[in-house]
């Protein structure tokens, strides 16, 4: 059955550009993100490897590891990778899985038979330090991913993980957070020293409490 969000994040062995990994291993106690590719030497693949290698630290500053998942052989990964550090000026030092027996991609449910028969969709996992699967997004092999709405979420999951806040519609950091509904209005009062604002019992902002 497909993962569902919640879903423990099956574990694997992998030869990847980086060597052979277990994934929990290699995630350790950090948040993860595994995303697949539909092949090497494709154009909108070479721009979202290079995007992921050149926002390093902002995947560092929240404890991310990345791991990326094509369906091509090791010695292929090996060559585009040269390219894609030639051509987006990065360096690709995160681990690209070479799942040429779609273990991978079978295991997250990565290949969608009617999108393409043999190819990865772009699907998109993050993974919580408890192997829980957090978020799930798909996108079709033409749509490339927008980055600062993956880097926008994960700070979204921490927060949740962190304060027990929720974000709003097109929430950006620094704006305020909405109190999610397990907490009561007398506990966050408690809980936010920097105020709560009571729209609608249901409905109550308060400041991030982490920004400056
Ligand atoms: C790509 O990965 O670059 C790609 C794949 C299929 C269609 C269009 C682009």
């Amino acid at each position: 059955m497909a993962l569902r969000l919640g879903d423990t994040a099956p574990n694997f062995k992998a030869t990847t550009t980086e060597g052979e990994i277990d994934f929990y291993e290699y995630l350790g106690d950090s948040w993860g993100i595994l995303f697949s590719h539909p092949a090497d030497y494709t154009p909108v693949c070479t721009t979202e490897l290079g995007r992921t290698a050149l926002l390093k630290e902002e995947f560092a500053k929240r404890n991310v590891k990345v791991l990326a998942v094509s369906v091509d052989p090791i010695d292929k990964h090996f060559g585009w990778r040269d390219d894609i550090n030639e051509t987006q000026h990065c360096t690709v030092d995160f681990p690209i899985i070479a799942d040429e027996t779609k273990t991978v991609a079978n295991l997250y449910d990565m290949i969608h038979p009617n999108a393409s028969a043999t190819a990865t969709v772009r699907s998109l996992f993050v993974i919580g330090p408890d192997k829980l699967v957090k978020l799930m997004i798909t996108y079709p092999a033409s749509t490339g991913r927008n980055f600062h709405e993956v880097l926008r979420v994960i700070d979204s999951l921490q927060l949740t993980a962190k304060h027990s806040l929720a974000t709003p519609a097109n929430w950006q950091p620094g704006e305020d957070l909405i109190v999610v509904p397990a907490v009561s209005t007398e506990d966050a009062i408690k809980k936010f020293p920097k105020g709560v604002k009571v729209i609608k019992p249901y409905l109550r902002y308060t400041p991030q409490p982490d920004a400056q």
